[in-house]
């Protein structure tokens, strides 16, 4: 397959297309990235890559940085963390509040914010230094040492986080939460300010294309079959509202940030990560999402 000439190919088509979306402004400080950027990285299990654009600069990883706190709490509690966080979507925006009161400070999906925050929870109960953990572990699967949190992005989004803070509480009420509210929500509004590119994303994502291991070692970094559990959580929670449509237009396994940002994983195959700031009105980015229903029209394969 000629990856580079289908990339080639799908940034020809979108440069045409008028992008609809808009930059998310509840978090002021992400309101400062050029609207226009556009990027995509692909790599491949053989452990070759593909760009066009931006590929190469950091973002604002936001919710994308869920699934790497997911899969170090996984490790952590294996199958005993779905007592504390459900699998099932939840047809609700990623911030809603809804839900988490009739189920009993129960989240729907480690995906959604309370889900993520219950997460959170669980690494501030395990590791002494939570962030520096996670940080470390980022790192090392993207091979790029250079990887760090954005403090001003973390801060931005603490001093307007009213919402988080509500789900934190009410799941605290539920006793659902262990540690300080306070304490949980610093821990996840800097795992939100992570800073990466398209290519340290979509290496990153390649062990849930290689069974949760390292392409360049074959280190095994979660089991077969927990990887195996997160892309089927990416393929039906990924998206929040959005998770059905995206699994329709594109039918790939997938995770999307209010950064703009958008990881997608073809086991055995790819993964690939795209970034245009501007969102759809479900909080995805807008080019994103036709820059990766292309790649699996083009390519003629999905998981379907
Ligand atoms: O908690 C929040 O609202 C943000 N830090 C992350 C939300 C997000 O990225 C939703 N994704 N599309």
């Amino acid at each position: 397959m000629d990856y580079q000439l289908i990339l080639n190919e799908i940034k020809e088509e979108v440069s045409l297309l008028e992008n609809e979306g808009l930059v998310a402004n509840y978090i002021p400080e992400l309101t400062n990235v050029d609207p226009g950027k556009l990027g995509m990285h692909l790599h491949s299990v053989d452990n070759k890559g593909y760009s066009f654009g931006d590929a190469e600069e950091k973002f604002s990883i936001q919710s994308i940085s869920k699934v790497f706190s997911l899969i170090l709490a996984y490790k952590v509690l294996d199958k005993d963390i779905w007592k504390r966080v459900d699998v099932e979507p939840s047809g609700d925006p990623f911030n809603s509040l809804t839900l988490l009161e009739y189920e009993n400070g129960i989240p729907r999906n480690p995906f959604i914010n309370s889900g993520a925050i219950v997460v959170a929870d669980i690494l501030m109960s395990h590791y002494q230094n939570p962030k520096e953990a996670l940080l470390n572990f980022v790192r090392k699967i993207s091979g790029n040492p250079s990887i760090d949190y954005n403090e001003k992005v973390a801060l931005s989004e603490k001093s307007h986080g009213y919402r988080n803070a509500a789900l934190a509480n009410l799941m605290k009420s539920f006793g659902n939460i262990q540690n300080e509210v306070n304490d949980i929500l610093d821990f996840y509004f800097y795992q939100c300010s992570l800073e990466m590119s398209c290519k340290d994303l979509s290496k990153a994502f390649l062990i849930f294309a290689n069974k949760g291991r390292l392409v360049e070692t074959e280190e095994v970094f979660i089991e077969s079959r927990q990887a195996k559990r997160v892309n089927a959580i990416m393929q039906t929670c990924g998206f929040y509202d959005e998770s059905g449509e995206f699994a329709f237009r594109v039918g790939l396994p997938g995770k999307s940030g209010v950064g703009g940002g958008i990881v997608a994983v073809h086991p055995g195959q790819y993964s690939v990560a795209v970034w245009s700031p501007r969102l759809n009105e479900k909080g995805n980015s807008y080019m994103g999402m036709e820059v990766l229903e292309r790649l699996t029209t083009k390519t003629g394969y999905s998981i379907f």
